[in-house]
């Protein structure tokens, strides 16, 4: 069933159209229907959701009930567009052993950080250690490729590429791949958004 404009009787190729939204809700499974007061914004995106802000974001709830409907106990989930990961980390957290794959590399490195295990104090150490480098001056940017010089301002893109020249002897080195990621988002000189 699909509403188009809030109120439009008819039928769209072959599809039959609610008139109203009273219409629209009764074809509804309500058990899988929040309004935002049921799940607000912070309970949808609580733990590792918001490690990549995206306004239009799975919502973990659905994927957790929709694996309560469908998967059995002990049963694999396999997320062949996996995107950052959402339906992998719930799978995590419903106790399923589960597989993703995603065409984006970005996109694999998020879904591995938020569900591999990580030692926290180790992390810690590996950050402090990184920005204490950073801020002495050490690392080199080289050369930025013509993403980054339309992107980014010229003091940013030296920041970003030091900083990310500093990284690969961490153990933790994909997570802090992430969090460059995040200064870069805060420091782009233009706005964008990216699938979940
Ligand atoms: C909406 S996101 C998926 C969200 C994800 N299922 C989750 O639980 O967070 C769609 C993803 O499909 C990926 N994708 C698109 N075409 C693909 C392909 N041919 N093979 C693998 N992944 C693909 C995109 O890179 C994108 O990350």
């Amino acid at each position: 069933m699909l509403l188009i404009g809030g109120a439009y009787e008819g039928r769209v190729e072959g599809l039959s159209v609610a008139a109203t939204q009273e219409q629209l809700n009764s074809g509804l499974d309500l058990d899988l229907s929040w309004s935002e007061r049921d799940l607000p914004e912070r309970e949808r995106t609580n733990h590792v959701h918001p490690l990549r802000p995206y306004l239009g974001k799975y919502i973990p709830q659905l994927v957790e009930q929709l694996f309560v409907r469908h998967v059995p106990t002990r049963g694999r989930v396999l997320d062949p567009f996996a995107g950052s990961g959402t339906t992998l980390v719930q799978a995590l957290e419903s106790g399923l052993d589960s597989a993703g794959v995603d065409v984006a590399a970005f996109n694999c490195l998020l879904m591995r950080v938020k569900t591999g295990a990580h030692n926290p104090f180790v992390l810690e150490h590996e950050l402090r250690d990184a920005l204490a480098r950073f801020e002495r001056g050490e690392g080199a940017p080289g050369r930025a490729n013509a993403y980054v010089r339309t992107w980014f301002a010229p003091q940013a893109q030296e920041d970003l590429l030091r900083f990310r020249s500093l990284l690969e002897q961490y153990e933790h080195a994909d997570v802090l791949h992430v969090v460059l990621t995040r200064a870069a988002r805060a420091s782009t000189t233009r706005r964008t958004s990216a699938c979940s």
